[in-house]
């Protein structure tokens, strides 16, 4: 990506929370920019431009047919990017776009300023960092809670180091501290089949945590869910943003209005519109395609 682009990526933003009240959006979005001005360490992504991930004009057509057309999007280090749209808007072929997937037909694709996502595969994005979790819940209905999570970290290791793999303290830790997160730590022992369907969800999210992603994207993960546990993910995602970025897609307004900074509105595969829930809902062309019907 040229500078040019970035440079033009970080002034839209600029005058973005200009509109959107800056002071509200730093103290919220926590970390937004704690990682300005560092000295980039190997294995870090670089977002001294403002940005953790950039995707600028991507086009892809499944026989002919553009769903995604033109999209271009950027998202703020520590953010936690809402996305609504009606169904076959392009959410979930976005996220096949970002995480390998789905190759597209052109466009640009960047993690940080400096990592082209275009020329990595689907493994090889995971382990740079970016965490996905599905609509349907993927857990391992025979395994404990405890042991989806020690899974979680066998994951990007060979099968013999698997074997031999041992929980060092660092990671007991970090096991602990994600079962607190993802409200498990009293089921430690349970079987995950035997979980709720939300805690089931909280499981995989605990799982995605356990690899510490700095860009966790997450479609419609609260579908299904009763109040209670919606409420209770709302929560979750608000102490998961500034420590990672998040990009959310939902259908449930309630949700996006409780945990909500920015949303972005797609529809036939491109930024249909942007801004603060309020802003959005009250776009006629938002209300036209989506929120009207
Ligand atoms: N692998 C694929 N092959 C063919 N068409 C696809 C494929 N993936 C998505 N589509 C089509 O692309 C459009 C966007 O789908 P999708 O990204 O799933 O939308 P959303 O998640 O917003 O509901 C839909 O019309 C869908 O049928
Ligand atoms: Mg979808």
């Amino acid at each position: 990506m040229t500078p040019d682009l970035l440079e033009q990526g970080a002034k839209r933003y600029e005058a973005r929370l200009t509109a959107l009240d800056a002071a509200r959006l730093n103290t919220e979005a926590g970390g937004q920019t704690a990682s300005y001005g560092r000295v980039v360490q190997a294995g870090e992504v670089d977002v001294t431009h403002g940005r953790i991930l950039y995707l600028e004009d991507v086009s892809v057509s499944f026989d002919g047919f553009k769903a995604i057309n033109k999209l271009s999007l950027d998202i703020a280090p520590g953010e936690l990017r809402c996305i609504i749209g009606p169904n076959g808007a392009g959410k979930t072929t976005m996220m096949d776009i970002i995480t390998g997937k789905t190759r597209p037909d052109e466009g640009t694709v960047f993690f940080g300023s400096t990592i082209d996502l275009l020329r990595h595969s689907e493994p090889e994005i995971a382990q740079l960092g970016i965490g996905r979790k599905f609509q349907k819940p993927t857990v391992f209905e025979q395994l404990t809670v405890f042991e989806n999570l020690e899974l979680a970290l066998k994951t990007d290791k060979g099968v013999k180091s698997s074997m031999f793999f041992r929980l060092d303290s660092a990671h007991s830790d970090r096991l602990a501290e994600v079962l607190h997160t993802i409200h498990l730590a009293d089921s430690v022992t349970r079987q995950a089949g035997n979980l709720s369907h939300g805690q089931k969800q909280w499981l995989e999210i605990g799982m995605l945590l356990m690899q510490d992603p700095k860009l966790l994207l997450l479609d419609e993960p609260v579908a299904g869910m009763t109040d209670e546990e919606t409420a209770r993910t709302a929560e979750l995602f608000l102490t998961l943003k500034g420590k990672h970025s998040l990009m959310v897609v939902e259908h449930d307004m309630g949700f996006i209005k409780t945990i909500s900074e920015i949303v972005t509105v797609l529809c036939d595969g491109s930024v249909l519109a942007q801004g603060t829930l309020e802003e959005v809902q009250a776009d006629e062309r938002v209300i036209e395609v989506y929120l009207g019907r």
